[in-house]
């Protein structure tokens, strides 16, 4: 069921759908999530039951401010509340110390809990209806099936799920990649997903360095080696490589797309996008380029290797994880 998300009545509608603990899909500016509210557990396990994702990979609580977060927080720390306040509402979520015997489910029982606060105007209004009727944080992953591509349309959510689930539509998700994760619950500061946002950036608001993730890290998706991937098989190939395997594929090219910056495959049978220059640009339609060159039936996607600076960072591991599957 699709609901129009500039709909004030709509919004309404999907905000009384959380606060009776059903599931609402919603646009962010990063991708589309799939809300329940954070407070109910039974809620929350039809989230994971809806995506087939394991029990034990604790989800995003969203909330409409940074007062909003505070029911959910132990304590948040200088370090969370920097990043808060720089960057809410935004695609930045921080991890911090989970207050007891709250968002139980969402946090698979972790003591720490993923709080963000989304710009999307669609979800800023959708939490905040959803706030006035009690509901206090709305736990969202991404609003796609365990291990794909996640969604940046309401389409996308639609090829996911059965025609039950109420959709609000809020067009195509600006930023096009998932939020950055910062986890402020370890006394130094660590990136645990990169996102859009520039690093240099978070470290200016933190005034210190961000720390690399070490890999005795609880493991949850989005921090999985292989995810985000389509049903085709992704390469990643460095330039050179790429324009000698498009020159070896002669017209033998049948279910093999090509997704490159610099490599044009001279005319023939080879599917090609063209990937943007521009980092935020590719972010912007990465997983979309992903899902209609699964549907154009793909068999290999052979992308090329994004430039190796910071404001390519989110895109490259993205495309890493895709083809890790
Ligand atoms: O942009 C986004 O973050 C989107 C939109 C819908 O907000 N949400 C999203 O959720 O990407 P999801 O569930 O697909 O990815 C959430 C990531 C996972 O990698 C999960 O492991 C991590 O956040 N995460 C959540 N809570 C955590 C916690 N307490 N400690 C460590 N990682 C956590
Ligand atoms: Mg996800």
């Amino acid at each position: 069921m699709r609901l129009e998300g500039t709909d004030s009545s709509t919004v309404e509608q999907a905000a009384r759908l959380l606060a009776a603990g059903e599931l609402v899909a919603f646009p962010t500016e990063t991708v589309y999530g799939l809300g329940a509210r954070a407070d109910d557990d039974t809620a929350v396990a039809r989230v994971f039951a809806a995506k087939g994702r394991p029990a034990d990979h604790p989800l995003i609580v969203h909330v409409c401010d940074a007062a909003a977060a505070a029911p959910f927080v132990g304590a948040p720390g200088p370090m969370a509340e920097r990043l808060m306040a720089r960057f809410w509402p935004g695609p930045l979520t921080v991890i911090v110390p989970r207050a007891p015997g709250i968002a139980t489910a969402a946090a698979s029982g972790h003591p720490t809990i993923g709080l963000r606060c989304p710009s999307h105007p669609v979800a800023a209004a959708l939490l905040r209806a959803a706030a006035a009727l009690g509901v206090p944080g709305v736990a969202a992953p991404s609003a796609n099936r365990f291990g794909r591509v996640s969604p940046t349309t309401a389409s996308h959510v639609e090829a996911e799920f059965d025609a039950s689930l109420a959709v609000l539509d809020g067009g195509a998700c600006p930023v096009g990649i998932e939020s950055t994760i910062v986890d402020c619950s370890r006394g130094r500061p660590v990136l645990l997903r990169p996102g859009t946002l520039a690093s240099r950036d978070i470290e200016a608001a933190l005034g210190e360095p961000l720390q690399a993730r070490d890999d005795d890290a609880p493991q949850a998706p989005g921090t999985l080696a292989a995810h985000y991937a389509p049903n085709a098989r992704v390469r990643l190939m460095a330039t050179p490589m790429l324009r000698d395997a498009v020159a070896l594929l002669g017209g033998n090219a049948e279910g093999v797309a090509v997704y490159s910056r610099t490599v044009r495959p001279a005319g023939r049978t080879i599917t090609h996008r063209t990937m943007p220059d521009n980092a935020r640009a590719a972010a912007f339609e990465l997983f979309a380029v992903l899902r209609e060159l699964d549907a154009l039936g793909a068999k290999l996607i052979w992308v090329e290797q994004p430039p190796d600076t910071p404001e390519w960072d989110g895109v490259r591991d993205r495309l890493q994880r895709a083809a890790a599957a």
